[in-house]
């Protein structure tokens, strides 16, 4: 019977292929049970760089281009800041700075949203955050991610992110 090549490369690259994955789970397990189940540990700087990244990538683009529909009136940012003290601040703290006995003993920690990382998402981005939360992390979903310019969640895009259609602000997030 003659052999062919292409189906012998096809098996060659699944081969390969499963032997990478069992290496992969070997090393997380490994790892898992080196530094045990708890959320204590901070993550490490790649695997903090690796998530964002895979976020970033799992956001719709449409979402992600999505500029803030609600002008950005004092009484949106109003509302912004009322629900945050309500709903956000216990985790995030009043000032999006996440130092906060909640986040601390969370896995993955929440960032200090007052650094660039976060300042540089869009406002379409962090509207999909905050309404869909985030999977394997305590950033719980907010809304049904319907993004009507009636969810209160683009309020809380006003008042706690930089994006090109709030820039004249940038400075003056998380004055609480
Ligand atoms: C129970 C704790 C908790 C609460 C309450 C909470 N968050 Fe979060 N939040 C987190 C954690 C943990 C992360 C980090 C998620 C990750 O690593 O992707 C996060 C991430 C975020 C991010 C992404 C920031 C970035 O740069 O990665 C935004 C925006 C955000 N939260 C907004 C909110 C808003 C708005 C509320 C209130 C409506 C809220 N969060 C309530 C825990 C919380």
């Amino acid at each position: 019977m003659r052999r062919d090549p292409q189906r012998a490369r096809l098996a060659a690259g699944i081969l390969i292929g499963l032997a990478g994955a069992g290496v992969v789970a070997l090393a997380g397990t490994l790892a898992l049970f080196h530094a045990g189940i708890g959320a204590r540990p901070a993550p490490s700087a790649l695997e903090t760089i690796v998530a964002r990244r895979a976020r970033h990538l799992l956001v719709p683009r449409a979402m992600r281009d999505m500029p803030n529909p609600l002008p950005r009136t004092e009484e949106a940012l109003r509302a912004g800041r009322e629900h945050w003290a309500d709903h956000c601040a216990i985790c995030h703290g009043n000032d999006g700075r996440g130092d906060t006995a909640i986040v601390n003993g969370t896995y993955p920690r929440a960032p200090d949203m007052r650094l660039a990382a976060t300042q540089r998402l869009t406002d379409g981005e962090l509207f999909y955050i905050i309404e869909n939360g985030v999977r394997f992390t305590a950033m719980p979903a907010w809304g049904t991610g319907d993004p009507s310019p009636t969810s209160e969640s683009w309020n809380l895009v006003h008042s706690s992110a930089t994006s090109p259609s709030s820039a004249p602000a940038r400075s003056r997030r998380w004055s609480g």
